[in-house]
């Protein structure tokens, strides 16, 4: 297994004017991606709890500057999709109820399943979302060829950052 450093990057992306159908004008192709979107700043702030709950327990210098930087990656991709998923409900998605869900389902999660179930949760879907991001940086399939610029970068960066923080 190759091991990237995790770095962490200021980023600034203005999502105020992104258009409804903003991956080459495909509403099945943008909605997957909103899809996402809507699912990220709930699902890695529990991401990130599920880590900070075993952070007192690390010795290792070098893991405890991952996890470091694994906090900030997230939630900095927490930040920007919040922006984007305003923008998607100011368009008419109802962005609110899907985040209801999820926040009902993670704090249910948090409330009955131990800890380590969570970070074991948490484990298993940076593995999907590194497999993702690996494939969406990936030259033979450009998912957003065609897409707005600006999301086009948002995503490629978040994808960046799943395959070096995965592990
Ligand atoms: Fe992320
Ligand atoms: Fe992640």
């Amino acid at each position: 297994m190759t091991s990237l450093p995790i770095q962490p990057r200021k980023v600034a992306f203005d999502v105020s004017s992104v258009p409804r159908h903003w991956n080459g004008g495909d509403p099945v192709l943008t909605r997957f991606f909103d899809a996402l979107s809507v699912h990220f700043p709930e699902g890695e702030r529990f991401f990130i709890q599920s880590v900070r709950n075993f952070k007192d327990q690390v010795t290792d210098d070098q893991l405890i500057e991952d996890i470091r930087h694994f906090i900030r990656q997230e939630g900095q991709h927490g930040i920007v999709h919040d922006r984007f998923n305003d923008v998607m409900a100011s368009q008419g998605v109802d962005v609110d109820k899907v985040t209801t869900n999820l926040r009902t389902f993670i704090r249910t999660t948090q409330k009955y399943l131990p800890k380590k179930y969570q970070l074991a949760m948490t484990a298993a879907f940076e593995h999907f979302t590194a497999t993702l991001g690996e494939a969406m940086v990936s030259e033979k399939s450009d998912m957003f060829g065609e897409a707005d610029p600006v999301m086009r970068a948002l995503f490629l960066w978040h994808g960046v950052e799943e395959v070096e923080h995965k592990a």
